[in-house]
This record gives structure tokens, C-alpha cells and sequence, in this order.
């Protein structure tokens, strides 16, 4: 297929555009840079543009008879989103709302969209399945609703066939160490853990320690980047016209922050300061996915099945690059 990939210069799209790229499909990566990185994708696949530029979207769909879209490009702080929704809003829904008509115009209506864990709130029970009720507790959350509401109104007026993919903690790095996380700021666990074992960062802050859990701190379902991939690449192969998929994206176990950081301890051989802290506000105590859906209707498998195996990888990517994409040659960086 001959596949526009926005926001493929950034961490999960990066990984999903050498996937794509390994089964033999044509990439094109839309990507304003604004959080990508050049380095991220080949050269030849990289087209610098934003998702607010109709025109210049109408004339690369048309150009190079695109036939299908993965949409990554979004903004993705939670507290952001609460001090600025607008930001979210216009990012996250008016700028899809533009690509998706740029689509409709040309006949595109194959879909896979990133979505989001955030869109479930604080719910009741775990694990979240796709029968759990959607209620998003941060502007984030809701603009990625929004727009999976949307995609299910174009799949029944236009026939689209559309998947909405809700990631849990994406985590981890390519095996070969050549791609990886690299966010400003950085703000997820695992990196933040690892530069206050290198001592880049004076200690890792725990937000919170009275939740609910079995050692007081938060407990997350850290899914590896590369198993994110293999579930776009299969949902966009398989997608039917007129069809809407959605599903969760997890391993389905949980880990709490302890555990991460003693886990990053076992990694690294170094020992990680850490700072107990207040809660951060809107974190919920606990998201464990249920992929079982996926794995049913799509014959998913994750390869990273243990926090140990994610965090090796994380680590494999910071030790070849511990400024990030700063470390490439200027020229790819
Ligand atoms: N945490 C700390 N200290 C830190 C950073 C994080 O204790 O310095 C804790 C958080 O409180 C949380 C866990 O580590 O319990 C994981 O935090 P991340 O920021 O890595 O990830 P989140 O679970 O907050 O966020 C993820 C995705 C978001 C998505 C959200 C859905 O990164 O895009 O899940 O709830 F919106």
C-alpha cells in the first residue's frame, strides 16, 4: 500500500514506519518536527509539513495516489492539555478534522488512528477491555474520544474502515538501538528513570505513595513501542471498508513505579535516587489493559512480554545515544 504516515518522525510513529517499511509497503512520513525527529525516519520517506496545510496535503495525496493514512501527529501531555486545551483541541481535532477531509476528498478512507488509554478516565475495574465506558478525565483524553467518535461517523456515512488503537505506556526501543524515545521535556517513567541512574537527573521525584496498590505507588501497563507497531501494521492490513475497530493495547500485566525503577536498577547495575512525592494530579492508580480482543480478531502477539526485556531495550537505546537524536550527525539528527 502506498501509506501517509503523520507524525511518523516521532517515537511510536518512527517505530510503526520501519515496520511498514520491512513488510513492503510505501511510506510517506507528514511531519512537522515540532516534536519528530529527522533522524527518526529515512530521508527519502520525510516530507515537512503540518496538519493545517490543506493544500499541501491535497497535492501529496493526489501526487503520490495515497491509499491509506496511520495518523500519529497529535500533542501528548496530559497536563498540558489541562492548562491548554485549546492547544489540544486545535492539534488534536481540528488539525484531524483537516486531513480527514483532505482524505475524503481524494478517496482515502483506510485509517488507523493512535489512541489513547486516557480516553477511559479512572475506571472501576481492571483490566480495561473495549467494553469498558470511555470517560476522559483531562482535555487529552477527550479531544482523542472526540475524534474516535468522528472516524465511527465517517465509517457509517462514507464507508471508511478506520481502527482506533488505545496505547497504554508505550516504552522501550528498537532492539538494534538505533531508534528510541526522545521527548522535550521528557516526562515518562522509564527515560526519566534512566537519567537519574546515569545521573543526568539529580534523582527520580515518585509521584505519589498512599495509592491504592499493592506498594503505594502507581501501576502501569508498559507496552513496548515495536509491539505497537506490529498491531498498526495488522489493523491497517486487515481493515474492511465501512468497518470500525477498536482496540486496547497492553500486556495486560501491570507494574508499579517501584517496580520500574528497581527494574532499572537490575538493567543498569546502578543504584537510582529517588525522592518520594505528592501525587500528580489526574494520575489514576491503575491502567492494565485486556488485549485479548486484538489478539482474537487479529492474531496480535506481543514479543515484549516482561518489564525486564523493555527496559534492556530503553537502556540499549540510551547508552548508544544518552542526549537522544542529539547524538546523530547534525545532518540526520
Ligand atoms: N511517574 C513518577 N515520576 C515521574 C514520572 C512518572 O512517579 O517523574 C509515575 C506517574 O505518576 C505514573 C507512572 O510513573 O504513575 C507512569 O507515568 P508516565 O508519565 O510515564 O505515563 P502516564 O501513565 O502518565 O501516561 C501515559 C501516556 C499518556 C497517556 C496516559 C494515559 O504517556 O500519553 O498514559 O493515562 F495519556
Amino acid at each position: 500500500m502506498r501509506i501517509l504516515v503523520t507524525g511518523g518522525a516521532g517515537y511510536i510513529g518512527s517505530h510503526t514506519v520501519r515496520q511498514l517499511l520491512a513488510r513492503g509497503h510505501q511510506v510517506w512520513v507528514y511531519d512537522n518536527l515540532s516534536y519528530g525527529h529527522r533522524g527518526a525516519v529515512p530521508a527519502e520517506c520525510l516530507v515537512v509539513g503540518d496538519l493545517n496545510e490543506a493544500h499541501k496535503l491535497d497535492h501529496l495525496l493526489l501526487s503520490e495516489r495515497i491509499e491509506a493514512c496511520v495518523h500519529f501527529a497529535a500533542s501528548t501531555y496530559v497536563g498540558e492539555s489541562v492548562r491548554d486545551p485549546a492547544k489540544y483541541y486545535q492539534n488534536n481535532l481540528t488539525n484531524a478534522l483537516t486531513l480527514l477531509e483532505c482524505l475524503r476528498k481524494q478517496g482515502v478512507g483506510r485509517f488507523v488512528f493512535s489512541s489513547t488509554a486516557a480516553t477511559f478516565g479512572v475506571p472501576e475495574k481492571m483490566p480495561i477491555t473495549e467494553e469498558t465506558p470511555q470517560q476522559p478525565i483531562n482535555p487529552y483524553g477527550r479531544s482523542k474520544l472526540t475524534l474516535e467518535y468522528v472516524l465511527a461517523d465517517y465509517a457509517a456515512a462514507y464507508q471508511w474502515g478506520f481502527a482506533a488503537l488505545r496505547y497504554f505506556n508505550a516504552s522501550g526501543a528498537a532492539a538494534d538501538g538505533s531508534i528510541g524515545e526522545d521527548h522535550d521535556p521528557e516526562t515518562h517513567l522509564i527515560p526519566l528513570v534512566i537519567q537519574a541512574a546515569v545521573g543526568q537527573r539529580p534523582h527520580i521525584e515518585v509521584f505519589g505513595t498512599d495509592y491504592p496498590t499493592p506498594d503505594g505507588t502507581c501501576v502501569r501497563d508498559y507496552i513496548h513501542v515495536d509491539d505497537l507497531g506490529s498491531a498498526h501494521v495488522l489493523a491497517l492490513e486487515k481493515l474492511q471498508p465501512g468497518q470500525g475497530l477498536r482496540f486496547n493495547l497492553g500486556i495486560g500485566r501491570g507494574y508499579s513505579v517501584r517496580e520500574v525503577i528497581r527494574t532499572v536498577e537490575e538493567v543498569t547495575g546502578k543504584k537510582v535516587p529517588v525522592k518520594e512525592g505528592p501525587r500528580r494530579p489526574g494520575d489514576p492508580p491503575e491502567l492494565i489493559a485486556s488485549s485479548a480482543k486484538i489478539q482474537r480478531e487479529l492474531g496480535w502477539q506481543p514479543q515484549y512480554t516482561d518489564l525486564k526485556r523493555i527496559v534492556e531495550s530503553a537502556w540499549n537505546w540510551h547508552k548508544s545515544h544518552p542526549r537522544g537524536y542529539a547524538d546523530r550527525p547534525k545532518s540526520n539528527a
